[in-house]
């Protein structure tokens, strides 16, 4: 059916520059098992022995706009932000990645930045910034930020003066296209109503191109000026002392910019043509070369190409370009209809061991474009709610690789699942209501995905305790705060020890205190079974196993090794089971050497 079709494309579209890893997977495979048959080059291993901070670090994510407020107007800023870092510091974590704090109209959350030196007044001023920096580094705490450059808002000061006439010196910051030539080649908009990437503008008689909303043009990277530019904004931000960037969207910033004509349905895998296009590596080792080895600062793209190699070109040491891959593919398992464990496994395998020799990976199942942690990967059923949020979180941390932990989820805050559009804030999610509605959708059926896959869903407030909107504010929240507040918040848990926020704080602890579970080999056991993941994690004579049910009965793992010598350093459950087979989502990390 037509609109069935067009809704799931739209639930997949936000994510189909990652769902296109599939398809190429195997490609990838085949050039990595290629580079495999070289000889090995002199620095191959250099990767795996070095030690680095931001290999140890467990980075801990921040939506400010839902964090704390303290000021009453309903929106979280940085003096709440302020207010919680000794919370952060008590989760032991260290580092933060705060989402875009940068003057903004907030079309997208901040992810249209209209002044790249300032910050946004919702959330409060330079000072603000400064003191919140400070506490964090008197913590032990390092700062990573987004850095939002494949495209600014349209209420930048650059687009304003390039969008005013076709000879203004900011013209070319921008990708333009003369009405007099025609209409361009289509192009493909992940968040306008009618998916159309190019605006037609009056004033100057030419279309922009706006991979994201029309609020939210591409800048043009081939433009030596706008790369100055940015890496003289980057400069700014490391003088003041932050600790790393995430590259927001980057692998699209490279584009062939006579816009070419794509061949029909491209836009059902777009990313094979908007991703890591020529111009990209060498604007990356440019930004390497003029900031990034300039400070001690680490570097993370969103999304990793189209292929292992892709990833591995962005992140491989000897190349300077940036620190650590963040691919999809893992993220994008867990389907409105559930996964299978079997799948889960294998996909987490393949890239631990094609960047066994070569380059960093970060572990993740959460961040702020995704609905919640257990809802979409564990359970919140009450019953099984904590404990398969706390095994979820053993295998984030148990997994080689940085793991991004995403705010609220060591509560095991779950999807608030909206029923009314009225409820919802994300402009991707409204553009596409708007869209539907236009196509005669089946809004019955798009309502019941959204309230399960929604973004917003991990983007209500974050539920301090059971006061009058969970303690995030006195005024009225932006977005509503989820009904199960009253039982799931962080003053209840801190006072149970054996709450998912406490079982996070013990687990953090237990990464930090074991190098193996940083740089130790991973190597996965009973590959066959689809319902319990065990893998074991080795390094200089240390031995760790993990066992993870991911069901709700009680299931075995056939492993082969005798546990009875085994030291159990953590499990989710008060008391472990004793009949040889895990409880519904136990989890259990033992020492075996
Ligand atoms: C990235 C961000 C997302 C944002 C988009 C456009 O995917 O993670 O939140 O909407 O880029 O900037
Ligand atoms: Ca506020």
């Amino acid at each position: 059916m037509l609109e069935i079709n067009s809704i799931i494309a739209f639930l997949a579209k936000y994510l189909m520059r990652r769902i296109t890893f599939h398809r190429v997977i195997a490609a990838g495979l085949l050039l990595i098992a290629g580079l495999s048959c070289h000889a090995p080059r002199k620095d191959q291993h250099k990767d795996m022995t070095d030690h680095k901070w931001w290999k140890e670090a467990v980075v801990y994510q921040i939506y400010p706009r839902s964090f704390m407020d303290s000021n009453g107007d309903g929106i979280g800023d940085l003096k709440g932000i302020i207010s919680k870092l000794d919370y952060i510091k008590s989760l032991g974590v260290n580092v933060v990645w705060l989402n875009p704090i940068y003057s903004s109209p907030n079309d997208d959350n901040g992810y249209d930045v209209s002044d790249y030196r300032n910050v946004m007044k919702d959330f409060g001023n330079m000072a603000d910034f400064n003191a919140m920096l400070k506490g964090m580094h008197e913590r032990g705490i390092k700062l990573v930020m987004d850095l939002v450059v494949n495209h600014s808002s349209d209420e930048h000061e650059w687009f304003k003066q390039s969008r005013s006439s076709r000879t203004n010196p900011y013209r070319d910051y921008y990708h333009w296209w003369n009405a007099d030539r025609g209409k361009p080649a289509p192009r493909y908009s992940l968040f306008d109503v009618n998916h159309d990437a190019w605006m037609y503008d009056s004033t100057t008689n030419a279309y922009y191109l706006h991979y994201f909303s029309r609020k939210q043009p591409d800048l043009n990277w081939e433009n030596p000026k706008l790369r100055q530019e940015i890496f003289d904004m980057m400069k700014f931000w490391a003088d003041k002392g932050i600790d790393g960037f995430r590259l927001d969207a980057f692998q699209f910033a490279a584009k062939d910019t006579t816009f070419p004509v794509f061949p029909q349905g491209y836009e059902k895998e777009f990313t094979k043509y908007y991703a890591m296009q020529p111009g990209l590596h060498e604007y990356l080792k440019e930004m390497n070369n003029q900031v990034l080895s300039k400070y001690d600062v680490m570097s993370v793209a969103e999304g990793a190409g189209n292929s292992f190699q892709d990833a591995h070109d962005l992140v491989d040491a000897n190349r300077d370009e940036l620190n650590m891959a963040y691919a999809f593919e893992g993220v994008d398992i867990a389907k409105p209809e559930g996964y299978s464990v079997l799948h889960f496994k294998e996909v987490f395998s393949k890239w631990d061991s094609v960047f066994a020799k070569k380059g960093w990976l970060s572990i993740f199942l959460a961040n702020h474009d995704q609905a919640r942690l257990v809802s979409r990967f564990g359970n919140d059923d009450p019953k099984f709610r904590e404990v398969s949020s706390k095994m979820l979180t053993t295998f984030i941390m148990t997994m080689r690789g940085t793991p991004y932990y995403y705010n609220g989820d060591e509560l095991g805050m779950t999807n608030a699942g909206f029923k009314d559009i009225n409820d919802y804030r994300d402009k991707a999610t409204l553009n596409e209501y708007q869209h539907q509605m236009n196509i005669g959708g089946n809004m019955a059926e798009f309502m019941r995905q959204t309230a399960c896959s929604c973004r917003d869903n991990g983007r209500t407030p974050f539920q301090w305790n059971s006061n009058a909107n969970a303690g995030f504010t006195t005024g009225a929240p932006w977005i509503k705060v989820n009904s199960n507040y009253t039982t799931i918040n962080e003053a209840v848990q801190d006072k149970e020890p054996n709450s998912p926020l406490n079982y996070f704080r013990k687990i953090v602890k237990l990464r930090k205190e074991n190098a193996v579970l940083v740089y130790g080999k991973y190597t996965l056991l009973d590959k066959s079974n689809p319902d319990v993941y065990a893998y074991t994690r080795e390094l200089d004579g240390k031995k760790f196993l993990i066992l993870l049910n991911f069901r709700s009965d009680a299931k075995a793992a056939n492993i082969g090794l005798d546990l009875s010598k085994a030291k159990i350093l953590i499990d989710n459950y008060t008391e472990p089971s004793t009949d040889g087979k895990l409880k519904p989502y136990e989890a259990v990390v033992y020492q075996l050497q």
